[in-house]
Parts: C-alpha cells; sequence; structure tokens
C-alpha cells in the first residue's frame, strides 16, 4: 500500500512540504477546490506552484473544481505525478482526460460516495486510476464512509486490475479495512497533526 500524504489540515503548508521530504510518503497529496464543486476554496493554484518548487515528493493532483481545465493549464506541471477530476461535473470528460494525458500525466476519475459506481463503465479503460472518496470532498478531518470497501469491491468486478486510490478519514485503524482493496491511500490529519510524520506514515504501511 503507497502513501499519499494530504497537505490540506497542515498548519504551515511549506513547512509541512519540507519535512516530507524527508519521509517514505510516496506522493503529496494536494487538494484543489473551486467555492463551486464543493464549499471550500483550498488550494488556490499560487500556492500548489509556490510548493511545486520546494517538494522532493511527486504531487498527487486531486482536482475538486467544476471547471478542471482552467486549473491545470495554470499549473505548474515539474513535480505532477497525476491528477483526478471528478465524475460529477457537467463537462466533457473525454476532452479534459486527453488534456491531462498529453502533458504525460496520469489521469485518475474521482467517484463521491453516493454517486453511483456505473457511471464508471464508459471511463474505465480511458484512465488510470480511480480515486475512491471514503468522504464527502471539500474538508480533511472527516469521519471515514463504511461501505467503501463494498464499493471499491464493485468496481473491481468490473476492472480488476485497475489502481483504486481511497481519499478521505483514513488512519491506522480504517486503514486495515482497505489495504487489500485499494494500492493508495490518501492520508491527512493522522499524519500532518502529528510532530512525527514517519512513526505515523510507518504505522499505516505495517
Ligand atoms: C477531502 C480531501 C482529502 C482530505 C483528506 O476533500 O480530498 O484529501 O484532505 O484528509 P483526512 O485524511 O484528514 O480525511
Ligand atoms: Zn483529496
Amino acid at each position: 500500500m503507497q502513501i499519499a500524504t494530504s497537505i490540506l489540515n497542515a498548519e504551515d503548508r511549506l513547512k509541512c512540504i519540507k519535512k516530507l521530504n524527508n519521509t517514505s510518503t510516496d506522493y503529496v497529496h494536494i487538494d484543489v477546490m473551486d467555492n463551486k464543486f464543493v464549499p471550500n476554496y483550498q488550494l488556490p493554484v499560487k500556492e500548489v506552484n509556490n510548493l511545486s518548487y520546494y517538494t522532493k515528493r511527486p504531487f498527487d493532483i486531486h482536482l475538486m473544481a467544476e471547471n478542471p481545465k482552467a486549473y491545470i493549464s495554470k499549473l505548474n506541471t515539474q513535480n505532477i505525478v497525476s491528477i483526478a477530476i471528478h465524475i460529477e461535473i457537467s463537462r466533457d470528460l473525454n476532452e479534459i482526460i486527453k488534456m491531462i494525458k498529453e502533458l504525460n500525466i496520469k489521469v485518475g476519475l474521482a467517484i463521491n460516495p453516493n454517486t453511483d459506481i456505473n457511471l464508471l463503465d464508459n471511463y474505465l479503460d480511458k484512465v488510470d486510476y480511480i480515486l475512491v472518496m471514503s468522504v464527502n470532498p471539500g474538508f480533511g478531518g472527516q469521519q471515514f464512509i463504511e461501505n467503501t470497501p463494498e464499493r471499491i469491491k464493485m468496481i473491481k468486478a468490473k476492472k480488476p486490475n485497475i489502481i483504486i486510490e481511497v481519499d478521505g478519514g483514513i488512519n491506522d485503524k480504517t486503514i486495515k479495512k482497505i489495504n487489500k482493496l485499494a494500492d493508495i491511500a490518501v492520508v491527512g490529519s493522522y499524519i500532518v497533526k502529528k510532530e512525527n510524520y514517519e512513526k505515523a506514515i510507518n504505522s499505516l504501511k505495517k
């Protein structure tokens, strides 16, 4: 199981990035919100681009935005290895998927807890991974939604080898519910609210 550390809830994000450079986190998960798709505006692209200058770990971008193209075109993509967009937005997803692929960046499709899994059918062969939300997006520090493992199983029944990333409410206990089903766990508060990041990351990888 790989760990993508979400810096959303870090008190000082630049300090957090520098600290993560000395840990075994596999990715740094960056939440970008537009205050339309979700009722929050974090992190501004300007801040993401500044942080990307300091990171030694690859950036995994989670775009919670109605108009992903406007954000993607402004991002400094140098340290970005993956970008996930949401299936719930009312845009031509194929066009956005193509745009991300042309940048040589892995493309993911994020799906909210209440969205019908069958909506993924047309896209499973077009994207690199599915970002399964285990909380309603918008804020860190929420509780893991219990039917998440069932939803992952439903996706894997459609495409067994698709890469699954899970996001929200993951800690040393809830990770046990998904570690046999998922490839990457996004973990925010459980790591960034601690003094010793590496100790927290190791407790998740156990
Ligand atoms: C929620 C975000 C998550 C969040 C995870 O909208 O997508 O990435 O930061 O944080 P925790 O681990 O605190 O739930
Ligand atoms: Zn996220």
